[in-house]
C-alpha cells in the first residue's frame, strides 16, 4: 500500500494548499476549535490546538487513517498478530498491562497464564528483596541494586524510577550501560559490594556492554567472595536462560522475557525490573494500570479524538507537509528529565526505516527527529532556535500541575508559568520594525498537562507515546518493531577490536588511519 497515493492522501494535500499560509491564531476564530483539540484524559490534559491545522484538516487525516485501515492494523496489533513480520513476531507489549485474564493468543497459545507467572515471581523477589529478607553472601541485606543493561533494557525503567521519586523507598538504584569505564569505575567508588544486588537486564543475553560490564562485576566477586557469591549477587532478565545459567544465576532467579516484547517497549516486563525495586510491586502495577487505560482508549476510540492517533496525524502533517525534521521534548519537572532519552530511542529506533511493510525502499520521509532537554534550563540554552530559527521545530511541552512534595510552592508555579508563557510566546511573536528583535510567532507546540506525576497518570503518557509511535508507522507503512540498522556497527566492531591488537582487517583508508592513531604508542 502507498499511503500519499490515496484518494485521502490527495485530498489532505489539496486542503493543505488552503491552509499552510494561515497563522495558528487565525484557528481559535473557530467557535469549536479549542474544544475539538483539547481533551482530559484521566486527570491528564491535552492540548493540541497550538498547531498548524484546523478542524477540517483532522477531518482529512480521520478520513485518510481510515483508508488505510489504521483500526485493522491495531486490532492486529492487540490480538496477537505478527505484525513485525521481517523477525516474524507478534508485538505485546500490551498484554503486559492487561488487567483482566481475556486470553491473548501467540501462535496457537495463551500468554496471559506465563504472564502471571512471571508476575508472581517478580513480585515475590522485590517484596523480599525491599523487607531485607533478601540477603547477600556474607548475611547482609540489600542497600544497593545496580541495574545493568542499554537502550530498552535502561532508559525506560531509568526514566521512571526518576519520574517516581515520590514513591521510593529505601533502595539506591544504580544503572549501568555504557561501555565506557568510567561508570563502572566510579559506580565501584559508590557501593559495598557485601550489600549490593546486580541486575542483568539482557533480552539477549549477547549485547556487549551489558555482558562486558556484567564479566567485570563477576570476576570481582569471584575472586573477593567465591563463585557462590554469584547466585546472591545477580538475577537476570533474558529470553536465554542456558546462558544466564551459565553465568552462575540460579533459575528461580531468572526472569522471563518474550519475543513478542520489543526491547524499547520493554519496561512493563519483567525488563523493568528495577521499577518495582525502587516503588515497589504495587506501583508498578499501577503504572501499568494506567498503561492499559490508554490501551483501551488507544483501541476503541474513535480517530477524531484518539490521543495517540491525533498526535500521529501531527507528526505526518509537519514531517510529510511542512518538512519540518524534528520535535522537541521538553518536560517542565526535573522528574521527567529522562523523558527525552527514552522517547529518542522509543520513537528513532522504531520509525527510523526506509523500508516499507512490503519491503520496498520508500519514497517518502519517515521517521522524524527528537531530541529535548528539560524546562526553564533549555529555554537559557537552545530555545533562542526554537523562537528566531530559521527551522520550525514543533515542540511537546509536558508538565504537573501539582507538585505535593514540595516546600517551595512558588517555584512550581513560576516553573508552570514559563512552559505556559513559551507556549504563548512560540505561538503569538512579537512583531517589531527591528528585525532581530522580531518574533515571527506561529511556532506549533502541544502541551501535555499532568495533574500529577503519579504511576497510574505516567503508565497512562507512556502508552501514549508508545501508540503514537505505531500510529506514525502505520501511516507511513513502516515496520515500528525492528531494528536491523544497529546490527552494522555491531558487526565491525568486533573486526576493529582485533585490529586494536594487530591491525590485519581490510578498511578503508580514513578508518585504518584511525585505528592506526588509537593503537599508536
Ligand atoms: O542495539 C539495540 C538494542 O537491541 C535495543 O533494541 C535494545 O533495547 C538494546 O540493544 C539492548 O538489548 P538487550 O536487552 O538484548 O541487551
Amino acid at each position: 500500500m502507498k499511503p500519499f497515493e490515496t484518494n485521502s492522501w490527495k485530498k489532505i494535500k489539496t486542503y493543505f494548499k488552503t491552509i499552510k499560509n494561515n497563522r495558528i491564531l487565525t484557528n481559535f476564530e473557530q467557535p469549536e476549535h479549542l474544544k475539538t483539540f483539547t481533551f482530559d484524559f484521566n486527570g491528564i490534559y491535552f492540548d493540541f490546538s497550538k498547531h498548524r491545522w484546523d478542524i477540517e484538516m483532522l477531518k482529512y487525516f480521520v478520513g485518510f487513517a481510515e483508508e488505510i485501515q489504521t483500526r485493522q492494523a491495531i486490532e492486529a496489533m492487540f490480538t496477537g498478530q505478527i505484525i513485525n513480520k521481517t523477525e516474524q513476531r507478534a508485538v505485546l507489549h500490551t498484554a503486559l498491562r492487561q488487567s483482566d485474564d481475556k486470553p491473548v493468543v501467540v501462535n496457537g497459545e495463551n500468554i496471559i497464564p506465563e504472564i502471571r507467572k512471571a508476575e508472581e515471581q517478580l513480585k515475590s523477589f522485590t517484596q523480599k528483596v525491599i523487607s531485607g529478607q533478601w540477603k547477600g553472601l556474607t548475611g547482609k541485606s540489600i542497600t544497593d541494586v545496580v541495574n545493568i543493561g542499554i537502550g530498552g533494557s535502561d532508559l525506560g525503567p531509568k526514566m521512571v524510577v526518576k519520574a517516581l521519586s515520590d514513591y521510593r523507598n529505601h533502595l539506591n538504584i544504580h544503572f549501568l550501560s555504557n561501555i565506557d569505564p568510567f561508570e563502572l569505575d566510579q559506580l565501584l567508588n559508590e557501593i559495598n559490594l557485601e550489600t549490593t544486588l546486580f541486575v542483568i537486564v539482557s533480552k539477549s543475553f549477547s549485547t556487549q556492554e551489558t555482558l562486558t560490564n556484567a564479566r567485570n562485576v563477576q570476576k570481582i566477586y569471584i575472586k573477593q567472595f567465591g563463585k557462590k557469591a554469584i547466585a546472591k549477587h545477580f538475577v537476570t532478565v533474558s529470553t536465554q536462560l542456558d546462558k544466564a545459567h551459565a553465568f552462575g544465576i540460579e533459575p528461580e532467579n531468572i526472569f522471563p522475557m518474550w519475543d513478542w516484547v520489543g526491547g524499547r517497549y520493554s519496561l512493563w516486563s519483567p525488563a523493568g525490573i528495577a521499577i518495582p525495586l525502587a516503588i515497589g510491586y504495587d506501583n508498578f502495577q499501577k503504572l501499568k494500570s494506567g498503561a492499559y487505560d490508554m490501551d483501551k482508549h488507544f483501541r476503541s476510540e474513535a480517530f477524531y479524538q484518539n490521543l495517540p492517533v491525533i498526535a500521529a496525524f501531527l507528526t505526518v502533517l509537519y514531517n510529510n507537509l511542512y518538512d519540518f525534521e524534528t520535535e522537541a521534548y521538553i518536560p517542565y519537572t526535573d522528574k521527567l528529565q529522562y523523558l527525552p532519552d527514552f522517547l529518542q530511542q522509543l520513537i528513532m529506533e522504531s520509525n527510523g526505516k526506509s523500508t516499507t511493510l512490503s519491503n520496498e525502499r520508500i519514497a517518502w520521509q519517515t521517521g522524524n527527529i527528537v531530541w529535548g532537554n528539560i524546562g526553564t534550563n533549555a529555554q537559557h540554552s537552545f530555545f533562542q532556535l526554537l523562537h528566531q530559527g530559521t527551522k520550525i521545530v514543533p515542540v511537546n511541552f509536558i508538565a504537573e500541575k501539582h507538585n505535593r512534595n514540595t516546600k517551595f510552592e512558588n517555584n512550581h508555579k513560576i516553573l508552570l508559568a514559563n512552559m505556559v508563557a513559551q507556549a504563548e510566546a512560540l505561538m503569538i511573536g512579537d512583531t517589531n520594525d527591528v528585525p532581530y528583535k522580531n518574533f515571527e510567532g506561529d511556532r506549533p507546540s502541544t502541551t501535555i498537562l499532568l495533574d500529577e506525576i503519579t504511576p497510574e497518570s505516567l503508565g497512562s503518557l507512556l502508552a501514549y507515546y508508545e501508540h503514537k509511535t505505531f500510529t506514525e508507522a502505520w501511516l507511513w507503512q513502516i515496520n515500528a518493531f525492528d531494528q536491523f540498522g544497529v546490527e552494522l556497527g555491531k558487526r565491525l566492531v568486533n573486526r576493529i577490536i582485533e585490529d586494536l591488537n594487530k591491525l590485519t582487517h581490510p578498511h578503508d583508508v580514513s578508518t585504518k588511519a584511525l585505528i592506526k592513531q588509537i593503537i599508536a604508542k
